[in-house]
This record gives structure tokens, C-alpha cells and sequence, in this order.
């Protein structure tokens, strides 16, 4: 009889309640007779003695697992969480979307400039500095013009800016909150409806319509409408593959839209969730996930 898959998985928020992503996750492995830890780091020990670390989970030392899935946003200022992840991904067999490769999602603009340099289509953007010049930004990037906050906000931060007075002012209030912050073009094709593919392995598994709920611009599929699933030309796809080399992340939510030059990449998200496109369509992620995983863990031993 050969032994079970051993499979932990970070889980993401505090709450104990599980999202539908890692519902879907957790039960996907489990059908497939995985044995499944599911891991809150923040509840996690890590005991360090004379020559060696443990990490323990209720007094109990955790085994090294098979495959770890970090889906939990380490990277969002705990340090705790992040260590801890660091001692599992050392003992994991194989770890996706391991915390090296998640770092290039975590700071959108580093990110943005990451996607320019490797030649990939992306909105102008601009960082402004304590100095700034309003009128250089505004015939640099136009208005109006989209401000993002630099970390993922769960879609809470980017707005909408159309005039001088109003950029002046949320710039200043940021900078003077200390709070982190971009701005980006204006694409008029990503308001409203913002397109996601998704790849695991850097295939292209699905690509997908998304527009915002009434009376807002920002497209997504948790309180907006899905727009049916979209064909991808060979040239585009190219374009998403491109992103897989840069990123290396096992798996990938590409936010884009699709202009009279060809497409445009709005955002890259490391572990885009399953549970919306599941809710909306059906497709289930997950499977797709959990046979990439397999494959990995075979080339490993
Ligand atoms: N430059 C832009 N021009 C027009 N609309 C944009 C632009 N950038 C973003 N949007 C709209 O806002 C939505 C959300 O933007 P984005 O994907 O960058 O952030 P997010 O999904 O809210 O971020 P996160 O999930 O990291 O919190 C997009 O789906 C798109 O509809
Ligand atoms: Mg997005």
C-alpha cells in the first residue's frame, strides 16, 4: 500500500470560519485520499534549542508534508506568520507559490515595473515622490487616472481620480498618512469589466469576463456579474506565459483587458481565489490544482 500524500495548507484570515477557495482546496485533496493538515501560522510555535527548530502545532512537533500550499497572505505584515512559513516551506517536498515568488505580487508596483522591463503591456504608471509635480504626473499619465494602494486591499484600494484638486489632495493625505501608494493610466476598456485568466503550471487552464457592480467601476466576480468563459488568442497567450516565466508562481490570476492595441495587464495575483468562479460557472480550480501539485511532487521523488 503506498503511503498517503501529506498536504498542508496555510489558511488565509483569522477567522475559523473557512472562505469557499479553501473549502474547495481542502475537499479536492481529501477526495483524492490526501492527507490534509490545515495550518493557521498564527497559532503556530516554533521552538528553537540548541541545534535544531521545531515547529508545533498544540504542543504537538508538525511533520514535514509532501506539498505545502501557502495560501495564506503571509506577506501582509505578520511577521510571525512569516517565519513560520519559512521553516515549512524548508522541510516541504514541494511547495507552491512558495513565499520567493509570491514576494512579486505582494508590492503591485514593484510588480508593474517587473512586468514593463520584461516587455509586457502594461497601463503607465508613476510613483509620486514627497516633492511631486501634479502637472508632470498629469501630462505623464493624463486624467482621469486610477490610484492604487501598493499592497492588495481585497479590491478596497483603487479609485478614481478626474481632476487637479482632487489628486493634489488624496496624494497629500496619503503621503502625510505615511500609507503607500501608485498611480496608474486611466484605461477606459479595464473600468467596468476586467477580464482574469488563471494558470497552474503556466498553462492557460481559463480565461474569463468580470464587470463591476452598477454605479462602480472596479470589475470583480465577488459582487459584480461573470461575463462567460473567453477564447485567448495564440499571441495573447504568449503574452500570459510571459508573465508565468517572470513570476515562476504555480499558480496565477492574470486581471487584464483587451484594447484596440492588444491586451493590457491591469494586475497579477498569486493565488486568485476559487471560490467565486465556482459559485459562478461551476469550474472547479481546484482539480486543476491538485493534479499540478501531483505532478510536481512526481518529478520531486
Ligand atoms: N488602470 C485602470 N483603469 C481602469 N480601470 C482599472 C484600472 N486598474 C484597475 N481598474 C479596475 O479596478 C478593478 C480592480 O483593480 P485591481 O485588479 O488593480 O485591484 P484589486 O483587484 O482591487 O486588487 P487586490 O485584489 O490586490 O486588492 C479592476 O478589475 C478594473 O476593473
Ligand atoms: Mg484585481
Amino acid at each position: 500500500m503506498t503511503a498517503k500524500i501529506h498536504v498542508g495548507i496555510a489558511l488565509p484570515g483569522s477567522k475559523d470560519e473557512l472562505s469557499l477557495s479553501s473549502k474547495l482546496l481542502i475537499d479536492c485533496f481529501s477526495q483524492h485520499k490526501c492527507n490534509v493538515t490545515k495550518l493557521k501560522l498564527r497559532n503556530i510555535d516554533i521552538i528553537a534549542s540548541k541545534d535544531k527548530i521545531n515547529i508545533s502545532s498544540t504542543g504537538a512537533a508538525l511533520e514535514p508534508f509532501d506539498v505545502f500550499i501557502n495560501r495564506h497572505n503571509v506577506l501582509d505584515r505578520r511577521e510571525h506568520d512569516f517565519a513560520v512559513a519559512r521553516l515549512i516551506e524548508d522541510t516541504s517536498k514541494v511547495v507552491l507559490n512558495p513565499l520567493s515568488k509570491s514576494f512579486f505580487t505582494h508590492n503591485k508596483f514593484h510588480a508593474n515595473s517587473l512586468l514593463q522591463n520584461f516587455g509586457i503591456p502594461i497601463p503607465k504608471i508613476y510613483k509620486p515622490g514627497l516633492n511631486y509635480n501634479s502637472d508632470d504626473i498629469i501630462e505623464t499619465i493624463g486624467l482621469p487616472l486610477i490610484l492604487k494602494a501598493n499592497t492588495g486591499n481585497q479590491g478596497k484600494g483603487v479609485v478614481y481620480i478626474d481632476n487637479k484638486l482632487s489628486l493634489i489632495s488624496i496624494i497629500d493625505c496619503l503621503i502625510n498618512l505615511n500609507e503607500d501608494f501608485f498611480l496608474q493610466e486611466f484605461v477606459l476598456e479595464a473600468a467596468a469589466d476586467c477580464p482574469r485568466a488563471v494558470l497552474i503550471g503556466g498553462e492557460l487552464i481559463a480565461a474569463y469576463g468580470r464587470s463591476s457592480k452598477k454605479d462602480d467601476f472596479r470589475a470583480k466576480l465577488k459582487d459584480g456579474k461573470f461575463g462567460g468563459f473567453m477564447k485567448i488568442s495564440e499571441k495573447d497567450q504568449e503574452v500570459f506565459k510571459k508573465i508565468y516565466k517572470l513570476t515562476e508562481l504555480d499558480i496565477l490570476g492574470i486581471d487584464f483587458c483587451v484594447t484596440d492595441h492588444g491586451i493590457k495587464i491591469i494586475e497579477v495575483n498569486a493565488y486568485p481565489g476559487l471560490g467565486n468562479i465556482y459559485k459562478a460557472s461551476g469550474l472547479n480550480l481546484a482539480e486543476n490544482f491538485y493534479q499540478h501539485a501531483i505532478n510536481r511532487l512526481q518529478i520531486k521523488t
